[in-house]
């Protein structure tokens, strides 16, 4: 079919056609704002689940949200060792920007851009954040020089500061996990001090599982600031088959029930799979309605398309020790794996691969389920493993003799 009408949307953060089966987690934040609105305490959230399942676009589509409330909304996607102070400090500027223009700003807006400018003093000593805003830095706040003290007074001065103009502030945080312990600690500490003082600054992040966790670490109040809802794949009978037939249909294109039936099957319900299948579904199907021939037809072409645009990028950011791993671990099956089952099929002592298996829950590839276990966070990626670097099977026999 004409692939300039395609309404099918595979990429990193796209927005989908039909989103499905997501009304939880959105009634949620609208319940969240309209809290925090009122004055009252509410938990925030930050949002878990496996690579392609619709994080990203979750956040998106709690920034519509908050801004059809008259929110200000500060997105950030973090990346790996990115300090957060200097970060923090471009953020806070634009909320106040978006808060308000400098022609309207009361007494606690002038004193939250004061506070800014202390803040970016100690953090982000260019001083260029704080250009335009006609601060003088404040003393006593914000300037100690502690992340965690500085990041309270300016997050408090900022909830002040935006409440006195009767609107919020939302951080929609993506790729959370890839905080360092300290900076999220830092965080989590100036959103509680927000939350007791009921000002109207929140944050919601979305990352990988092992955030609940982290956070924990960081500071073991977490738990009472922040819910952590997780997402994944779609309800094979119900959302899954919506997000495959609803986009066609709007466009009077339709599907043979066992198509359909088999695109769930295969695509396990996972959000990105399903939009790649989609795609390349409506592409190369002569006519509606797309049948079970058309769909089992172009299996190697969808199959092509993931690797190439979902899985391979990911296994590049790796070592060959690292691939070595990877591949053990798909050979033992999705499910999660002991440090040690992984170890023993490689060869290796857990001494010896414990390290591979820390760079590569760093590099956001794995995570640890539970205590000694480690789980792909890319779904499916045993298979893409397995298909891909067959060849390791032979490799890794030949480590194993020469004992590496
Ligand atoms: N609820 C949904 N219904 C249908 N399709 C969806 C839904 N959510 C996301 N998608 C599709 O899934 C794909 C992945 O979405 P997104 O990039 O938000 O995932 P992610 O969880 O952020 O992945 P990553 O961890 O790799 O960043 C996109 O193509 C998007 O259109
Ligand atoms: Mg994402």
């Amino acid at each position: 079919m004409d692939p300039r009408t395609n309404p099918y949307a595979p990429g990193a953060g796209s927005k989908p056609p039909a989103l499905v089966g997501r009304d939880d987690q959105v009634e949620s934040f609208g319940v969240l704002l309209e809290r925090l609105e009122n004055g009252f305490h509410e938990q925030s959230m930050i949002v878990t689940g496996l690579r392609g399942v619709g994080k990203t676009v979750l956040l998106d589509v709690f920034r519509e949200t908050a801004e059809s409330r008259r929110w200000a909304t500060i997105e950030w996607e973090v990346e790996k060792n990115q300090p957060l102070g200097p970060r923090m400090a471009m953020h806070v500027r634009r909320a106040l920007i978006q808060i308000a223009p400098k022609i309207r700003w009361g007494e606690r807006m002038r004193q939250a851009a004061s506070a800014l400018k202390s803040f970016s003093l100690t953090f982000n000593p260019d001083g260029s954040v704080t250009a335009g805003l006609d601060a003088d830095a404040s003393p006593g706040i914000a300037d100690s020089g502690s992340l965690g003290d500085d990041l309270t007074d300016l997050l408090v001065s900022l909830g002040h500061a935006a409440r006195e103009h009767g609107v919020g502030v939302v951080f929609l945080i993506d790729e959370i996990q890839y905080l360092g312990t300290s900076d999220f600690e830092a965080l989590i500490m100036a959103l509680h001090k927000c939350a007791r003082r009921s000002l109207p600054v929140t944050l919601v992040g979305a990352g990988l599982p092992q955030i609940p966790r982290l956070a924990g670490e960081a500071k073991s109040y977490s738990e009472r600031l922040f819910r952590f809802p997780t997402i994944g794949a779609l309800d094979p009978s119900t959302d899954a088959r919506d997000a495959i037939t609803i986009p066609a249909s709007a466009q009077d294109v339709g599907y043979a029930s066992d198509a359909v039936d088999f695109m769930v099957d295969y695509t396990g319900g996972y959000p990105y799979f399903l939009q790649e299948y989609g795609k390349v579904a409506w592409d190369e199907s002569p006519a509606s309605p797309i049948t079970l021939a058309d769909v089992t037809a172009i299996l190697p072409l969808v199959e092509a398309r993931l690797d190439e645009s979902f899985f391979r990028v990911r296994a590049e950011r790796t070592t060959e020790t690292e691939l070595k791993y990877l591949y053990a671990m798909a050979v033992l099956g999705p499910a999660p794996h002991s440090a040690a089952e992984v170890a023993g099929a490689m060869g290796k002592t857990s001494q010896q691969a414990g390290p591979i298996r820390s760079r590569l829950i760093d590099k956001g590839l794995l995570y640890a389920p539970n205590y000694g276990l480690a789980a792909f966070t890319v779904p499916q990626f045993d298979r893409f493993m397995k298909r891909a670097y067959s060849d390791f099977g032979n490799v890794t026999h030949q480590d194993t003799e020469k004992g590496q």
